[in-house]
């Protein structure tokens, strides 16, 4: 077809509208039908292909892996690559590497300043103690910095979306104490992969690809007057630690795991062999020339 053909349908819709609406909605919406007509024309996409993306689209909101797409598709990740541009623009340089949130935070964990214990003590897996800093752009620690931490059980599903765990297992929120520092025990998560028989692995099927994400652990680390930090840490070894269908793995957020025992577990409560992160987080500080780094999403 004709592009001019095109573009004179949509101005026909376009001029369609009775009211002003939102300009934005607008601007972005009437860019995307564009993009799509000219995409249906040029990919001669047929009826029942349309109609067809159209309810794998609604099958997947309805299962609720609307999230889980938007990471496997790698927008996600393109939304971290676009903020990281913008804050070298900026001219804001430093500071640990933001990566993808995924879609299973849960607000409200057990809040604690120093030191928590994220297992019930009856979860499988290797005994994790993990500990470091929060320091600002100065390089001098930050206390009373909140560091949000939560990772998957051992089967690689996380509490509150699996109800067969406790509430809260394997989240809390660590405030650093007077020194800026934080520390937690747990488990060394393992990897996962999306629900198998879900909507995200259909469409990754069909694009010859997998499903599978490295062993990692979530975090939002915040303080007044600096910038939120969204991450991950992956545990190295993980055979998809640069092969992970969302695209999280960076430079950067792949710390060393030592394997300790003896003294350095006494102050966790820990007798035998257990592994050991150490790792600093660091914030940069809060400016007016930056997009903002809190992102606001339908969260649990
Ligand atoms: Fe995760």
């Amino acid at each position: 077809m004709d592009i001019k053909t095109i573009d004179a349908l949509l101005n026909k819709i376009n001029e369609s509208a009775t009211h002003e609406g939102n300009a934005r909605t607008k601007q972005v919406v009437n860019r995307i039908i564009r993009d799509l007509f000219i995409t249906i024309d040029d990919l001669d996409v047929t009826p029942n292909e349309f109609w067809s993306a159209l309810n794998y689209l609604g099958e997947a909101g309805q299962s609720g892996e609307l999230g889980l797409l938007a990471a496997g598709l790698g927008f996600e990740h393109f939304l971290d690559v676009r903020l990281d541009e913008a804050e070298t623009k900026a001219g804001l340089a430093g500071g640990t590497p933001r990566t993808i949130e995924g879609p299973l935070y849960v607000a409200g964990a057990p809040e604690s300043t120093g030191h928590a214990r994220l297992d019930n003590g009856n979860e499988p897996g290797e005994t994790l103690v993990m500990r470091g800093r929060v320091l600002g752009e100065d390089g001098q620690p930050v206390r009373g910095a909140l560091v949000e931490v939560w990772h998957a059980n051992h089967l690689g599903n996380y509490s509150h979306f699996d109800k067969s765990q406790a509430e809260f297992n394997l989240r809390r929120s660590i405030r650093t104490d007077e020194n800026g520092t934080y520390s937690f025990r747990s488990v060394v998560p393992i990897g996962y992969s999306v629900p198998p028989e879900g909507k995200t692995q259909q469409l990754l099927d069909l694009l010859g690809r997998h499903g599978h994400r490295p062993a990692h652990i979530h975090f939002f680390v915040s303080a007044p007057g600096h910038r939120k930090l969204t991450t991950q840490i992956n545990i190295e070894g993980d055979p998809y630690l640069w092969d992970d269908f969302a695209f999280a793995t960076r430079e950067g957020l792949v710390p060393a795991v030592k394997k300790e025992e003896g003294a350095t577990g006494k102050p966790y409560g820990i007798d035998g062999q257990f592994a050991l992160i150490d790792f600093d987080f660091s914030l940069v500080k809060e400016r007016n020339n930056v997009p903002t780094s809190e992102v606001e999403r339908v969260r649990a």
